[in-house]
């Protein structure tokens, strides 16, 4: 399908009679992007492991709640399918914590980001060696008073040359622009507390992606570390991932996740 000049593509669906690993092949300078999408799929809770639940249960909404399981149970198991050799489950993948919360592979070897609005997702994975960021947005977002928030960001034509695009409306530029200074935050690490309204729009250390997850309504932006080239993005849905994929690594079905990833076809989304 192509998306605004993005192709997504699905992940390898079968490890052929062999049972060979899946395991994803990231060549240098390749970001595999990653669009999830759960909508009427509850991913299951014992994917995620003790800290994880505990982290959920103090998160204040049930909204923040479930999008925070959802998000994590989605991206574990697609770390754990496709980046680790032989495959593991979902729970299975060792997780630790670095600086700021980060989390990072004990037993894998790949470097990644992820974030996520409503019911999607996007997850972007690449070389151990490199930092990466990304963040997702839904553009149908309201902002309460755009006008001040450009100006903070230095969006507005006076402030300092940048200047707002022609096109499209300030709330959907401030998202953009938004959106990118989340991305950098996220793969400099700092937070965004750190990003002052004087951050440069061009911070060459860093290569910064736009991709439509889907046209007009969600975007991603994805930002990786210095000496980076980004060759290709590879992109795949979470949408064609089903119960068959997770047998064929030969593993016994976790208990509840019986339907939930065979309903995880997302028409509902598109
Ligand atoms: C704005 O962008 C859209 C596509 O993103 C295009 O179809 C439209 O013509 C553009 N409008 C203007 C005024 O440039
Ligand atoms: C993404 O990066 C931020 C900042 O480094 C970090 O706090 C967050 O935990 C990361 N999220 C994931 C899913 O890796």
């Amino acid at each position: 399908m192509v998306w605004g000049g993005c192709v997504w593509v699905l992940p390898p669906l079968s490890a052929g009679a062999s049972g060979a690993s899946l395991a994803l092949d990231l060549g240098p300078g390749v970001i595999h992007l990653w669009r999830l999408c759960w909508s009427g799929v509850q991913l299951p809770v014992n994917w995620l492991s003790e800290s994880e639940r505990v982290y959920a249960s103090q998160l204040r909404s049930w909204r923040r709640q479930r999008e925070f399981c959802a998000c994590r149970a989605a991206w574990r198991a697609v770390l754990a399918r496709f980046y680790v050799p032989g495959g593991l489950s979902p729970a299975e993948l060792a997780l630790g914590t670095a600086a700021h919360g980060k989390p990072y592979l004990l037993n894998g070897c790949v470097s990644w980001n992820a974030s996520h609005t409503k019911d999607w997702a996007v997850l972007a994975v690449t070389n151990a060696a490199y930092a990466i960021g990304c963040d997702v947005e839904r553009l149908d977002r309201r902002i309460r008073a755009p006008e001040a928030l450009a100006k903070r960001l230095g969006l507005m034509p006076s402030s300092d040359g940048v200047g707002a695009p022609a096109n499209g409306s300030l709330s959907r530029q401030v998202l953009a622009y938004w959106s990118e200074r989340e991305a950098v935050a996220k793969a400099l690490g700092t937070g965004l507390g750190r990003l002052s309204t004087t951050w440069p729009r061009s911070l060459e250390s860093l290569q910064i992606v736009t991709i439509p997850v889907v046209p007009d309504q969600v975007l991603a932006t994805v930002a990786s570390s210095d000496t980076w080239t980004v060759q290709r993005i590879e992109t795949f849905a979470l949408d064609h991932l089903t119960l068959n994929e997770w047998s064929s690594l030969g593993r016994a079905r976790p208990p509840d996740v019986g339907q939930q990833l065979d309903a995880a076809v997302c028409t509902e989304c598109e």
